[in-house]
């Protein structure tokens, strides 16, 4: 192509603008982790995320792949220093960041940490723009493995440019970082990421609700994330994930059933599975459903396929999920406010490809029966029932 109608097609794409070089390999399932956000907010400290490590190795949450513990906003001082660094805040993180990510690493965790890609954070704290290869050198040298980069006060800065920039600073830092975009959806990084980083937010911020408007608007259910979610499961794949926002299971504001099946549906969607509730004091139900194996098996399959919608009845949802060796996952939404009598006929699923299947109900942890049963269980208010399947005879 001559020059001038390239780099007019060019700016035309916003691809072009993203010729960057993330560090590859390093997500290839669905990164697992907790962050300090949805719970705490701007209270991070040394002492929590210390006690959370702690606790997830004792409950069993580190073992069961959660193991990215990320500082979220409000970590740093409101002022750079006198070269232009990030300051740790000392009242908060008295033994300083690179000490804290010694600790998480002699657990057996990965330190991930948070900035922002416009002039000051959406906490009001000291943006990256203009400092990125700065900030990159040292977020490396405190040992970080997983950075998530915010979209406040962004001005008239480019998005696919601005995200280019902090992804070329940590490849020129040297470190293989995690690259995880937060700018909620709004220049379509579906559709340009895929080069520069390794998870993108979708969409706005989460919120502990199954339909949202509880708080703000700005602040979602986990139902309104999912549906705004649907169309985009084509862009998800190893090593570039579609990141519908963080964990509220376990959260005030979701009943155990509105839990149960928030967890289900990131899984479907092989969503990043960041936990954001207190798991230092969590109940045992709640624990059960954050680290139950089999449905995490359905997150992290290496296939890296996203669930998609199958079909939308009156107040009923049908979901399913491609899995390797041509199993599925399919998983029925009760969305009505009252249970319900549900009732999947596999017969229905015009996707399989095989036969005979055998099918786990996988909460249950059993045996369903073969495909060509219909299954049937009455169904909380927001709950699901979840099923695998795989060829049989
Ligand atoms: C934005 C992000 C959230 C969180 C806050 C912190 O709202 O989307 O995930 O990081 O900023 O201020």
């Amino acid at each position: 192509m001559k020059t001038l109608p390239r780099l007019l097609a060019c700016a035309a794409l916003a691809a072009c603008a993203a010729k960057a070089d993330k560090f590859d390999g390093l997500a290839l399932t669905p990164p697992m982790g907790w962050n300090t956000w949805n719970t705490f907010a701007g209270n991070c400290s040394e002492s929590l995320v210390r006690d959370t490590a702690d606790a997830m190795v004792a409950n069993g949450m580190r073992d069961a792949g959660y193991t990215y513990i990320v500082i979220d906003d409000c970590w740093s001082m409101k002022e750079r220093d006198k070269d232009g660094s990030l300051v740790a805040d000392p009242a908060k993180f008295p033994s300083g960041m690179k000490a804290l990510g010694d600790y998480l690493h002699s657990k057996g965790f990965k330190f991930g940490m948070y900035g922002c890609a416009g002039k000051t954070t959406c906490g009001g704290y000291p943006g990256g723009r203009g400092h990125e290869f700065q900030d990159a050198r040292q977020y490396a040298s405190w040992g970080v493995d997983y950075f998530k980069y915010d979209w406040c006060d962004h001005g008239t800065a480019n998005g696919p440019e601005s995200y280019r920039i902090m992804s070329d600073a940590i490849r020129a830092a040297g470190r293989p970082i995690v690259f995880s975009l937060c700018e909620w959806g709004q220049n379509q990084p579906w559709l340009w990421a895929e080069p520069v980083g390794h998870l993108w937010r979708t969409t706005g911020d989460i919120g502990a609700s199954y339909a949202g408007g509880a708080k703000n608007k700005w602040e979602h259910g986990w139902k309104q994330l999912l549906d705004m979610n649907v169309g985009l499961e084509k862009y998800a794949g190893p090593g570039h994930w579609n990141d519908p926002d963080m964990l509220e299971v376990g959260n005030k504001g979701l009943t155990l059933a509105e839990s149960r099946a928030h967890f289900s549906f990131w899984c479907m969607l092989a969503a990043p599975l960041i936990a954001g509730n207190d798991v230092r004091q969590m109940a045992p139900e709640v624990r059960a459903i954050l680290t139950n194996k089999d449905v995490i098996a359905i997150d992290q399959d290496p296939l890296g396929h996203e669930g998609f919608r199958f079909r939308v009845d009156k107040d009923k949802e049908i979901w399913a999920k491609e899995l390797s060796n041509k199993e599925w996952a399919v998983c029925v939404l009760n969305t009505g406010a009252a249970p319900a009598q549900l009732t999947l006929d596999m017969h229905d699923l015009t996707f399989l490809t095989e036969q005979y299947y055998d099918v786990t109900d996988v909460w249950a942890a059993k045996r369903a029966g073969g495909a060509n049963d219909p299954h049937t269980a009455m169904v909380d208010a927001h709950d699901v029932m979840l099923f695998r399947l795989k060829p049989g005879s």
